[in-house]
């Protein structure tokens, strides 16, 4: 399973699943391309990924996904160094504890977790178009069935806020996007896919303080590594099996049928406009067609 060749973005790779699986991509021959919020953390993981795969082709890139400027920049930055992009591993979310806003005034796990899959995977398209056989993947959770629906009256939860709802809400929004995306990019070459990687041992919730740190720590004691969490992201990124198939929700690396809300495809097609109004995405100018 070489990748030799082969250019992949991975982002949120600064711990956890995605720096799991910014390294085995690199192990398999891969150009990797980090994306993180803090500069300093990422030369951090560059640092661990290259003390185990010397050769390893690195490049850094830099971006709040909880700004779209930023994701604006960014974008324009990678179309602009990458002249291929293979593989696109939207991995990067938080679970934020009390309601919090971005710099664009939404709520954030909603603006990280789905806006940002969203807007960054639609800047990048032409490129991945291009590229193809391309492949995305998208990070989801079986956390998308804490919600029976999107909540297209009040997306940003400004009633009824609840850390895990509104995680989980986004989370479900991550497999809709999946869906829609693949129907839009049906016979492009560019292939989506999303999973759930198991209850794994990561850096997840630290962002809520010491309290939250402490419990994740303790719960973490009975969860997965963060390489055995990874295994999925690195099938669907790498794995000839999964060649051609698009628009799946996979668990332990095999294709599995998420919650009924999340394999409802008028939902899914509305959650696109949504997505399209909330980041200024102009339907004429988004890459993956109508
Ligand atoms: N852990 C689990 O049990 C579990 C279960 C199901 C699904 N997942 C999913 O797995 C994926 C990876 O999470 P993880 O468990 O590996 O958590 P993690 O260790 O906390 O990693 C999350 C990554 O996302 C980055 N990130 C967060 N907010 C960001 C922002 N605004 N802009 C840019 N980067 C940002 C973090 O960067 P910093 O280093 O800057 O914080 C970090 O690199 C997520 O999509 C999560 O929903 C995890």
């Amino acid at each position: 399973m070489t990748l030799q060749g082969k250019t992949c973005l991975v982002t949120g790779a600064t711990s956890g699943i995605g720096e799991a699986t910014a390294l085995a991509l690199a192990a398999r021959g891969a150009a990797v391309a980090i994306l993180c919020r803090d500069a300093e953390r990422g030369e951090q993981t560059c640092e661990r990924i290259r003390a185990a795969v010397p050769d390893a082709s690195l490049r850094l890139y830099r971006a709040d996904l909880g700004s779209q400027a930023e994701i604006r920049d960014v974008a324009r930055e990678i179309l602009d160094t990458l002249p291929e992009l293979h593989v696109l591993v939207n991995n990067a979310a938080a679970l934020h504890v009390s309601r919090t806003e971005t710099i664009d005034g939404i709520e954030a796990t909603f603006a990280v977790n789905h806006l940002g899959y969203f807007l960054l995977t639609n800047l990048l398209l032409p490129r991945l178009r291009e590229s193809a056989p391309a492949r995305i993947v998208n990070v989801a959770s079986d956390a998308h069935k804490f919600v029976g629906g999107i909540n297209f009256e009040d997306p940003g939860y400004e009633e009824g806020y609840g850390a895990m709802r509104v995680y989980g809400h986004s989370k479900l929004a991550n497999i809709l996007f999946t869906r829609e995306l693949a129907r839009r990019l049906e016979g492009s070459g560019v292939s989506v896919n999303c999973l759930h990687p198991g209850a794994v041992a990561t850096g997840l919730g630290s962002n809520n303080g010491a309290w939250a740190r402490l419990v994740m720590k303790i719960v973490g004691l009975f969860f997965n590594s963060p390489e055995q969490g990874a295994a999925t992201s690195i099938h669907l990124a790498s794995s000839p099996e999964v060649e051609g198939v698009t628009g799946g929700y996979f668990v332990r690396c095999r294709e599995t049928e998420p919650a009924a809300a999340a394999r409802d495809d008028e939902a899914a097609r509305r959650l696109w406009a949504v997505s399209e109004e909330m980041t200024g995405l102009a339907p004429s100018a988004a890459a993956a067609g109508s």
